[in-house]
């Protein structure tokens, strides 16, 4: 259907997002939004996209065949303001028809400087530093207090160098970073810029002093993270997360580093999200847990909702989504 002047396409928003998408879409659809900072229940979801033309949803909400049913036929497009999409069942989008779009490069940058933050923090010991400042245990300066590993002459492991990986390795290469090492489907050529090695797995988990999680959750990745993996890690190493928290067995997580398997680590995503108050990885001084901030820059949020409304009027128009995924 084309849109016209006299029956403008519907399209529902499923939280308060940056201005900039709401306000693109607003100049020509009708628009209706979940006007809160907290996720619309399922159910509320459920009768609110019936009859919409356009599905502007977050990486909270489940986009799945019941989702779509209730939309019903209308639905074009779902652009999710995120560049994950594992909450997003592309196959039955393809069979209903529906486009997805999405938000890569935007965020990159943002993700990367907090991949990097997250990954000092938990190397440098920060959260133990800061507790023992405002708990009164500082004491007096210490040559042995507080020591950790540091990146100058370090191996860095990356595990997944799509575009995120590459720019936290840019990040990372001034600090001195003596070998970048990475594992992927296949070889990423731009990582030849950086001299980055692609090799095996278990190579590159064996030689990291810090394993980056940066790859996409898939059938292939999901709880790749494991007992067996830690075990084949440095004792020494620090492991960060910034890509989506069904990567890591958090169990065995916990386990190791307790038992000492490694050194540290840092994330930005668990399982489940919120982390409940009492989950045992919080009471460990070696693990630094953030709430899923890592695009959380003005400037990245605000790309990430114009970019979701760009491809939601790109699909409603039969035009070529600006970033589009397919299944
Ligand atoms: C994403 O975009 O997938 C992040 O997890 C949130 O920015």
């Amino acid at each position: 259907r084309k849109m016209s002047k006299s029956t403008p396409p519907k399209v529902f928003i499923t939280r308060r997002v940056p201005d900039r998408g709401p306000a693109l879409l607003k100049s020509e659809c009708t628009v209706t939004q979940w006007d809160s900072d907290e996720p619309i229940s399922r159910e509320e979801l459920l009768s609110k996209v019936q009859g919409v033309d356009g599905l502007f949803c977050l990486l909270t909400e489940k986009i799945d065949a019941e989702l779509l049913d209730a939309a019903g036929p209308n639905l074009k497009v779902v652009g999710t303001m995120s560049v994950g999409y594992d909450h997003v069942d592309l196959v039955a989008c393809a069979e209903r028809g529906v486009k997805v779009g999405f938000t890569p490069n935007v965020l990159t940058s943002a993700v990367a400087e907090l991949t990097v933050s997250l990954l000092l923090a938990t190397s440098r010991r920060l959260k133990e530093g800061i507790r023992a400042v405002e708990n009164g245990s500082w004491g007096t300066w210490k040559p042995m207090w507080l020591c950790g590993p540091g990146l100058d002459g370090s191996t860095v492991g990356i595990i997944g160098m799509g575009r995120i990986g590459m720019a936290v390795a840019r990040c990372l290469q001034p600090f001195g970073v003596a070998r970048f090492v990475y594992s992927d489907f296949d070889e990423q050529p731009k990582a030849r810029d950086i001299g980055a090695e692609f090799l095996p797995l278990d190579e590159v988990i064996a030689s990291a002093d810090f394993l980056l999680a940066c790859c996409a959750l898939t059938s292939e990745t999901k709880g790749m993270f494991n007992m067996d993996l830690f075990k084949k890690m440095k004792n020494t190493a620090v492991f960060i997360n910034t890509s989506r928290g069904g990567v890591v067995q958090q169990d065995d997580l916990y386990k190791a580093l307790v038992s000492g398997e490694i050194a540290a680590a840092g994330l930005d995503v668990t399982t489940p999200e919120p982390l409940p108050t009492n989950s045992p990885l919080l009471k460990l001084d070696n693990c630094v847990i953030l709430p899923h901030i890592a695009s959380a820059t003005h400037k990245a949020r605000s790309a990430m909702s114009e970019l979701t409304a760009k491809n939601i009027l790109a699909g409603l128009k039969g035009q070529t989504i600006p970033s589009e995924i397919t299944a």
